[in-house]
């Protein structure tokens, strides 16, 4: 029985591999793709989101949603994604988004479900807190958040925070408040699973589709981290996918995480309490461990699924 999704993000190059692996596992339903604004704007992410899901030849409704943050003023990161969020990697025009917003989308879809739904945020967190905050009663039916959001030590964004954390501090404090179980993947997890040339190069040699070529050229355009040593570029998205896919990746750890919703240089900092220290109730469970290999295995397997 396949887990039914809702996946929400800003593609963005690691959201565009995310896709590819969501799209191309069966242990997913993916009810519906929303988009926020971003690692780039939405004027960007969302013929971007289309332009993937139609590539992969997926028939999932695409919503557009928050192209700002609840507060505060939006922020890019082309540095990474290139200034059309694709690294310049031009694909095939996809479909055309639906009419409905995506916070409506998120709210009528968890009203109207049979079966508890799963909620993947993996860009800011902006559509989903105001999916949650709006309509509480839907909460019922929302089996796990799992995030992409956050670090328990240096930021990527700024030294303190982790760019969707800092995207939209106060929706992801919203969403870590709503009482259902989140799933945090932080930076650290996926600086466990750099993708190094090597990496690109066997996934290059494992076949030829075009959704497996895009996904190399896309991330082919993606600098390696200097804060990561340089030797390759963290999948922040995929884990955060991986979890749903494939669990038995992955240990776990139950903290309890706040955000820093301060104005000052910490903002979008999260606070993760890794060692009980605060005496707060754990409200996440932190991805800890990734079995690197297995994760890039899956990667392989689930992008030659595709076409
Ligand atoms: O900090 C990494 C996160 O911010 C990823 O989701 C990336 O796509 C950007 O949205
Ligand atoms: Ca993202």
């Amino acid at each position: 029985m396949s887990l039914p999704i809702i996946l929400d993000c800003d593609p963005g190059t690691d959201d565009a591999l995310a896709l590819f692996l969501a799209l191309g596992s069966p242990e997913l339903n993916v009810l519906a793709v929303t988009v926020a604004g971003g690692n780039v704007g939405l004027d960007r992410t969302l013929p971007n989101a289309l332009a993937l899901v139609g590539l992969t030849g997926a028939a999932v409704p695409v919503f557009a949603g928050a192209d700002r943050p609840l507060l505060g003023a939006f922020t890019s990161e082309t540095a990474v994604h290139g200034n059309d969020g694709l690294g310049g990697v031009v694909l095939p025009p996809g479909g055309v988004a639906e009419a409905e917003h995506a916070a409506d989308a998120i709210r009528r879809i968890l009203r109207t479900a049979t079966q508890p739904v799963v909620l993947v945020g993996i860009g800011p967190a902006t559509n989903i807190a105001l999916a949650l905050a709006t309509e509480p009663a839907i909460l019922a039916n929302v089996a796990q958040i799992v995030l992409m959001a956050g670090a328990w030590g240096e930021g990527n964004a700024t030294p303190a925070a982790e760019f969707n954390a800092l995207s939209d501090p106060e929706a992801l404090a919203i969403v870590l408040r709503c009482g259902r179980p989140v799933v945090l993947a932080t930076l650290e997890i996926a600086a466990q699973a750099l993708c190094t040339a090597s990496h690109l190069a066997a996934w290059r040699a494992s076949g030829n589709g075009r959704c497996l070529t895009a996904a190399c050229d896309i991330q082919g355009s993606v600098p390696f981290s200097r804060r990561l040593g340089g030797t390759g570029a963290a999948l922040y998205d995929p884990v955060a996918l991986a979890w749903l896919v494939q669990p038995s990746l992955f240990e776990t750890r139950p903290a309890s995480v706040e955000v820093d919703l301060g104005p000052g240089p910490s903002r979008g900092r999260t606070i993760v309490d890794r060692w009980g220290r605060t005496g707060a109730p754990a409200n996440a469970t932190v991805l800890e461990r990734i079995d690197a290999a297995g994760f890039f295995a899956l990667l392989t397997e689930r992008f030659n699924w595709l076409p």
